[in-house]
């Protein structure tokens, strides 16, 4: 299923949250991870959870788990990506464990066992992570590596998880990944929104991913988010900070997220930004 566009001043009906692998570990070493980092984004979505229960669903980056354990395969083995799954699973469960002292229901999810390949991208049978949601649980979901039918296993990274996640969603879906940088950036600027049926001019201002980032760095960000906007999704790249006292300005819509704070939009419509709030009265 495709998900509805979501008009800008619609709160969205689901909410796919992304968080970096940058923000959390350093991805040029192996098995590198900052508990203090983990501990405060899983306070925000914890906090988040409890604000749209059965509405929200986690995907973290695989920092260096994920991206040490892809770094060199053998192209001669068919299976050589195998080790990702155990990597990734101990990642969902160092999320998972925090997730649960910030006090959310969370409920690791392994990608391969919720969907299949289908031309070359994964898909989810959406039945068995909606009855997930019913209960007010909190999926948490990473990378993976899922069986090909010429029986091989093919890397799915993070940036590709929530395009499979969409049939989720009963309304307009969002789809926010937050990173370590403002948003897609052009000569330092953060650019506002990008539409989907143009971005070359976005396109041509990313730099060349560093040796050890093993899926494009923005530009596997970028283009899954292309894939997600075009299916009608708004998706917006914006910075991380495990400091930030919470991230419920997500679950509204944009106009009304704090002044000041910089992103790029990606999704159908247009240039809409945020702007102060009247006061309450
Ligand atoms: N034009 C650009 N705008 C923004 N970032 C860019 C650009 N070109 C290259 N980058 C790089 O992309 C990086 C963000 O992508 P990266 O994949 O490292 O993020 P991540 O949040 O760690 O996600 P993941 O865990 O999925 O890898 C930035 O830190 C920056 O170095
Ligand atoms: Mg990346």
């Amino acid at each position: 299923m495709t998900s509805a566009a979501p008009g800008v001043s619609d709160p969205p009906a689901f909410l796919i949250l992304k968080v970096g692998g940058g923000l959390f570990s350093d991805k040029s070493r192996d098995h590198d991870i900052d508990h203090d980092a983990v501990a405060g984004y899983a306070r925000q979505v914890a906090d988040l959870a409890a604000a749209a229960p059965g509405r929200l669903v986690m995907v973290s980056g695989g920092g260096s788990y994920g991206h040490g354990a892809v770094r060199d395969l053998d192209p001669d083995d068919p299976w050589a990506a195998l080790p990702l799954t155990g990597a990734n699973a101990e990642l969902r469960w160092i999320w998972t464990t925090a997730l649960h002292r910030a006090g959310a229901r969370a409920f690791p999810v392994q990608l391969a066992a919720a969907a299949v390949l289908r031309h070359g991208e994964a898909a989810v049978d959406t039945d068995s992570l909606r009855r997930l949601l019913a209960t007010g649980a909190l999926p948490v979901l990473t990378g993976d590596c899922l069986p090909h039918p010429d029986g091989s296993l093919r890397v799915v990274g993070s940036d590709r998880v929530p395009s499979a996640l969409l049939g989720l969603s009963a309304g307009p879906a969002r789809v926010a990944m937050l990173t370590d940088v403002d948003g897609v950036l052009d000569d330092g600027r953060t650019i506002p929104w990008i539409d989907p049926r143009s971005a070359d001019s976005a396109r041509a201002s990313l730099r060349a991913a560093p040796d050890w980032d093993t899926t494009g760095a923005m530009s596997g960000k970028l283009d899954a988010a292309l894939d997600c906007a075009r299916r009608g999704a708004e998706c917006l790249i914006l910075r991380g900070d495990p400091d930030r006292p919470d991230l419920r300005h997500l679950l509204r819509p944009v106009p009304q997220w704090p002044p000041g704070l910089r992103y790029t939009r990606i999704a159908q419509g247009g240039p809409e930004t945020a702007r102060p709030v009247p006061a309450a009265v």
